[in-house]
């Protein structure tokens, strides 16, 4: 698992389709790198931009408009886009009345860089401006160059339907809120997609009973930090004058929402992502104990087992304070598994602090993990005030340890797993053979079993046999 987490960054973005309207009559290529919400975001593209001619199209030659949705989080990811860029510019010279935009966090970071220093584009739209995208497309159509990159306070697209791309028909991705106001130093997140904004319950609740009578068996509620959410009619926490005014206005926090959508639609499996340590309450854990449909698996990032490291960070915790709640997690939720994210060689780790990210590992005994090695952000608070001191080769050296030791672990909890029966849905087929079925159970391991007359999105019960680190093999009793 760890290993194909790091290559996940390597790896293209996604080409994504959808259905087709009929009387559209322009190809809209779109393509999707970074997180799970730019995913959810260029479905909201695709919706806005199908209302305005656009079927998508996954032959990059045949395309009238490519939009490229973009990442910043590591300098990786910029170039790894930028090469992709270069790649669009080669097929436009063929296809000069090809149009090229570029969406997203790295849109909001370089914004006019990208038009006119390095003319690889014609349209940048940052993460809050896709309700502008028929404007800036009609401008872009007429020789024009176009730029929208202001960051809204209020944008959720509550109202804007995502339409599914490359969907499996079983689950699908809603988000909840958008932005984060965490400033964590290391992350680029708050300055790309700018302040958090809770999204309608009301607009949560449809999209996700649309998706039900769409046949979806799975939803995943997205946000930067999940915990935080809190609706009282919509605009920004800090506009509100103080504590007592959020009581009175009968507000809807996380736990509340998870609850909500869990008793409307008491069939769907649903999950979240991602949980802050610093935000998360135990209300939350208990919503999650009173619904089986609530899947047993929390994404719970730390970064680092070193309180040092934590409070250069930002984070807002204490190791001492994660365990606490890593202890009341595996009291109040007995089989949630857990998964973690860990940026090797932040600015000042000592060898100690890293010991300190292993023992901590070692406590946890995490499921699954997402590592990464320190890559330093223009414009962020420790770019800013701290040194990016470690050597390359030190943080790949600790990056190493680190994968090691989740690989270790990801197979110590999937060996749990062996002999027992657990609830799959079913996904798809195996991608190492058309005779197998893959889906997952409520923990997120995927598994894998012998296909019976069972279909796409049925929830069967597997009694698995055996276990690589990332994969349960079993047969359906
Ligand atoms: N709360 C967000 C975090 C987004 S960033 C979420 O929804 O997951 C995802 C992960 O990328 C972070 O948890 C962190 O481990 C990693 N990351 C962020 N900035 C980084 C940087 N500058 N260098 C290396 N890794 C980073
Ligand atoms: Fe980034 Fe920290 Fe928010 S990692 S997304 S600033 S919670």
């Amino acid at each position: 698992m760890a290993s194909e987490n790091i290559i996940e960054e390597k790896k293209q973005g996604q080409a994504l389709i959808t259905e087709q309207k009929d009387d559209n009559s322009k190809l809209l290529f779109i393509e999707s790198f970074g997180c799970q919400m730019n995913l959810n975001d260029s479905e909201i593209v695709a919706s806005i931009l199908a209302d305005e001619g656009f079927n998508t199209t996954s032959h990059l030659e045949d395309a009238d408009l490519v939009l490229v949705n973009t990442c910043s989080i590591r300098e990786k990811a910029e170039q790894t886009i930028r090469k992709r860029l270069q790649k669009y510019n080669r097929v436009k010279r063929i296809n000069p009345n090809m149009k090229i935009g570029v969406l997203g966090c790295m849109a909001e970071r370089l914004k006019t860089k990208f038009l006119e220093e390095e003319k690889m584009v014609d349209l940048v739209v940052g993460p809050d401006a896709y309700r502008d995208l028929p404007n800036l497309v009609r401008e872009v159509e007429s020789g024009k160059d176009a730029i929208n990159v202001i960051l809204s306070k209020e944008e959720t697209y509550g109202d804007v339907s995502p339409v599914r791309l490359n969907t499996n028909g079983v689950s699908a991705f809603i988000s909840i809120t958008r932005g984060c106001d965490n400033m964590c130093t290391f992350c680029v997140v708050p300055f790309t997609r700018g302040r958090e904004r809770s999204r309608d319950p009301q607009s949560i609740i449809k999209e996700a009973q649309d998706l039900w009578d769409k046949g979806y068996k799975e939803i995943t509620l997205l946000g930067q930090n999940v915990d935080s959410y809190l609706w009282y009619g919509g605009g920004l926490k800090k506009d509100l004058k103080n504590a007592s005014e959020i009581a009175q206005a009968t507000a809807i926090d996380f736990a509340h929402l998870l609850e909500i959508v869990a008793i409307t639609l008491p069939k769907m499996r649903i999950r979240f992502a991602t949980s802050n340590p610093q935000d998360m309450r135990i209300n939350v854990l208990h919503s999650m104990a009173k619904h089986d449909n609530i899947c047993k698996y929390i994404h719970l990032p730390v970064q680092t087992g070193s309180s040092r490291m934590l409070e250069r960070m930002n984070r807002q915790h204490t190791r001492e304070e994660y365990i606490k709640l890593i202890d009341e997690i595996h009291e109040i939720l007995p089989e949630c598994a857990i998964s973690q994210d860990m940026i090797a060689g932040f600015c000042g780790e000592t060898e100690q602090d890293h010991k300190d990210t292993l023992s901590l590992m070692e406590y946890v005994k995490y499921d699954f993990g997402f590592m990464f090695a320190y890559s330093e952000r223009p414009g962020t608070p420790a770019a800013k005030r701290m040194e990016d001191d470690i050597p390359m080769e030190t943080k790949k050296r600790r990056l190493s340890e680190i994968i090691n030791l989740q690989q270790k672990h990801g197979l110590y909890r999937m060996k749990q797993f062996v002999g027992k029966t657990v609830e799959i849905l079913i996904e798809g087929n195996s991608k190492k053979s058309d005779e197998h079925w893959m889906g997952r159970n409520s923990q997120n391991a995927v598994a894998v079993f012998p296909k019976g007359n069972e279909k796409i999105g049925n929830l069967v019960m597997v009694k698995i046999k055996d276990c690589t680190s990332a994969t349960l093999i079993g047969t359906r009793i």
